[in-house]
C-alpha cells in the first residue's frame, strides 16, 4: 500500500477500488456536463471583469503563449499582474518579450507576488516537477490554477493538488491545448457519432523526429527528475486526448522503455553545443547563436542559474526514454496499445479505433514535406462488411494553420480566458483531466522501472476529491 492509499479511514477501506474508481467516473462526467454548460471555466471567466493572472516561469511557453499571445489578443478579457521566474535575468528578458509592466518577483517571493497583485489565477509554466508546488500555493493563497501540461510528474503531487483543490474550493484547469487541433477535434466527432458501434481497442503510435524529437534531449526534459520522462511530458497530451476521445479512465499500465538512442549511445560528447570539438562530425550540432529569441531566453541569462539550452544529446546523465511502449487497460474494457519512438527521420502519428462496427485509421503527417506535404491528415473509416471512407484535412489550408500548434493554443485559450463559451466537445480539462493523463505517464515509467504491472488505483485515493 502506497502512502496515498495508507491515508485512507477504516470507511473509505472498506470500499473496493473498482467502486470508487467507478463513483469517481460518475462525477467525471458531472463535471463534464458543468463545463459544458459553460459554468466552469477558471476564476473570473464567467464574470464580467477582467480577469487578473500572475505568471510563473517566463520561459519559452511563458512569454509566448500565456505571455505575448494572451495579453495582446485577450486584453479585453484579461489582465497580466505579476511575473515571477527562479532566473532574474530571464525574468527581466521575458518581461520585455512580452511586453508588460506587470511588477517582476524573484521565485523567493511567490507567496508576496500573490499578496501583493491579487490575481485571480495563476498560469504556471515552469518545469513541469514544479508544477504541483506553484499550483498548490497559489490555491492556498485563494487562486485559481491554470496550469500547463503535464499538471504532475509523481503520484504524490497528484495527491497534493487533488486534496488542495478540494480543502480550498479553487479550481485547477489543465491546458491541454492539443484537446483543440483539427485532427483532435474530428476524432472526437467521429467517436461521439457512435459510427464505429462500441469502440474495444485503440492504437497510438507518436514518431519525434531527429531535430524535434532530438530537443527534448538538450534541455531539461531529458532528466527524469525534471520532466518526469517523455512519458509524462510529451506523452501527457497522448493519453490524455485518448482518455477524452473515449471518454475514460484508466485502470492499468504495462510498460517498457529504454534510453536507445541518445544519451550514452554515442562514441563522444561534450557539455553542450557551443565550443563543441565535435561539432564537425556530429549529426546533431545545433547553433543556438542563429536564434535570436533563444539568444535573449537562455544564453544570455545563463550565468544567472548555469541551465544550457543547447546541451549534448550525448550526455551520459540523460535518463529519459527515447523508446518506449505502453498497454493501457481503461475502464470501459478498451485496450490501449501506445508507443513513442523520438529519433525518427521524419515527424507524425498513426492512431486508429477498432470498434464494434468497424475501424478508423489516422495519419497525422508532420514535417515530412517531400512525402505527402508539410501538415496533413488522412482519414479511412472502414465498416465491417461495408464500405470504406477517406478523406484528408490539410492542416496548411485550414482555418487554424497560421496559429500557433495549429490554432490549437488559441482554441484553448478562447475557452479558458472568454466568459461563458460554450464547449460541446468537453474540451475544457480540469485537475481530474490532468491527473489521470499523468498517472498514465507515472504508471508507465513505474512498470518499466520495476518490471510490474501497475494499478492506478494503487497511485492515489480518490476519495478525497469526491465532492469535486
Ligand atoms: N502545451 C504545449 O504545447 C506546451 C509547449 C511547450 C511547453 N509546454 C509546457 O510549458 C512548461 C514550460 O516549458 P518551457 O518550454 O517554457 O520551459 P523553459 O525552460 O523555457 O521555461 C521554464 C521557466 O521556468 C523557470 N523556473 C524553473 N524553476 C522555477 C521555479 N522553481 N520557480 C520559478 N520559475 C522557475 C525557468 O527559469 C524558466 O524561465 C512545461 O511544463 C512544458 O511542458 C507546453
Amino acid at each position: 500500500m502506497n502512502k496515498a492509499n495508507s491515508k485512507m479511514n477504516k470507511s473509505e477501506k472498506s470500499l473496493g477500488r473498482r467502486e470508487f474508481l467507478g463513483h469517481s467516473a460518475k462525477l467525471a462526467i458531472g463535471a463534464l456536463t458543468f463545463n459544458i454548460a459553460g459554468k466552469s471555466t477558471a476564476a473570473g471567466a464567467a464574470s464580467s471583469k477582467k480577469m487578473k493572472v500572475a505568471l510563473v516561469g517566463t520561459g519559452h511557453r511563458g512569454t509566448s503563449t500565456w505571455g505575448k499571445d494572451l495579453i495582446g489578443p485577450y486584453s479585453e478579457y484579461v489582465g497580466m499582474v505579476g511575473l515571477c521566474d527562479i532566473n532574474p535575468k530571464r525574468l527581466e528578458a521575458g518581461k520585455r518579450l512580452i511586453g508588460t509592466d506587470a511588477p517582476s518577483y524573484p521565485a523567493k517571493d511567490f507567496d508576496r507576488m500573490i499578496k501583493e497583485t491579487k490575481p485571480d489565477a495563476v498560469i504556471i509554466c515552469t518545469p513541469d516537477c514544479f508544477h504541483y508546488e506553484h499550483s498548490v500555493r497559489a490555491m492556498e493563497l485563494g487562486c485559481d490554477a491554470i496550469v500547463e501540461k503535464p499538471l504532475a510528474t509523481e503520484a504524490e503531487q497528484c495527491q497534493q493538488l487533488l486534496d488542495t483543490e478540494l480543502k480550498t474550493g479553487r479550481k485547477i484547469t489543465t491546458t491541454f491545448n492539443a484537446r483543440h487541433g483539427d485532427t483532435a477535434e474530428e476524432i472526437k466527432k467521429i467517436l461521439l457519432s457512435g459510427e464505429l458501434g462500441r469502440i474495444i481497442s485503440s492504437e497510438f503510435q507518436e514518431y519525434l523526429d531527429i531535430d524535434h524529437g532530438a530537443s527534448y534531449f538538450r534541455r531539461w526534459h531529458g532528466k527524469i527528475r525534471f520532466s518526469g520522462s517523455l512519458l509524462v511530458h510529451k506523452a501527457s497530451h497522448h493519453f490524455d486526448q485518448m482518455n477524452w476521445w473515449l471518454d475514460a479512465e484508466p485502470e492499468e499500465v504495462n510498460a517498457f522503455g529504454r534510453v536507445a538512442f541518445y544519451g550514452k549511445n554515442n562514441s563522444f560528447r561534450s557539455r553542450n553545443c557551443r565550443g563543441c570539438p565535435f561539432s564537425d562530425k556530429c549529426d546533431f550540432y545545433w547553433d543556438i547563436m542563429k536564434k535570436e529569441r533563444m539568444v535573449k531566453l537562455y544564453v544570455e541569462c545563463e550565468d544567472a542559474d548555469g541551465y544550457l539550452r543547447d546541451g549534448c544529446v550525448w550526455d551520459n546523465d540523460i535518463d529519459t526514454y527515447d523508446t518506449m511502449t505502453v498497454e493501457v487497460k481503461y475502464n470501459n474494457g478498451v485496450l490501449l496499445s501506445y508507443s513513442l519512438n523520438a529519433y525518427m527521420p521524419y515527424e507524425g502519428q498513426r492512431i486508429a479505433f477498432n470498434g464494434e462496427k468497424g475501424r478508423l485509421d489516422v495519419r497525422n503527417y508532420n514535417r515530412q514535406p517531400w512525402e505527402v506535404g508539410d501538415k496533413r491528415a488522412d482519414f479511412r473509416l472502414t465498416k465491417s462488411f461495408k464500405d470504406t471512407k477517406t478523406w484528408i484535412i490539410e492542416r496548411t489550408k485550414s482555418k487554424k494553420a497560421e496559429f500557433s500548434h495549429g490554432g490549437s493554443d488559441y482554441g484553448i485559450k478562447d475557452l479558458i480566458i472568454k466568459p461563458n463559451q460554450p464547449d460541446p466537445l468537453g474540451q475544457l480539462a480540469g485537475s481530474r483531466a490532468g491527473v489521470m493523463s499523468s498517472l498514465i505517464g507515472i504508471a508507465a515509467h513505474k512498470s518499466i522501472e520495476t518490471g510490474e504491472r501497475i494499478k492506478i488505483a494503487d497511485l492515489i485515493d480518490f476519495r478525497s476529491t469526491w465532492k469535486w
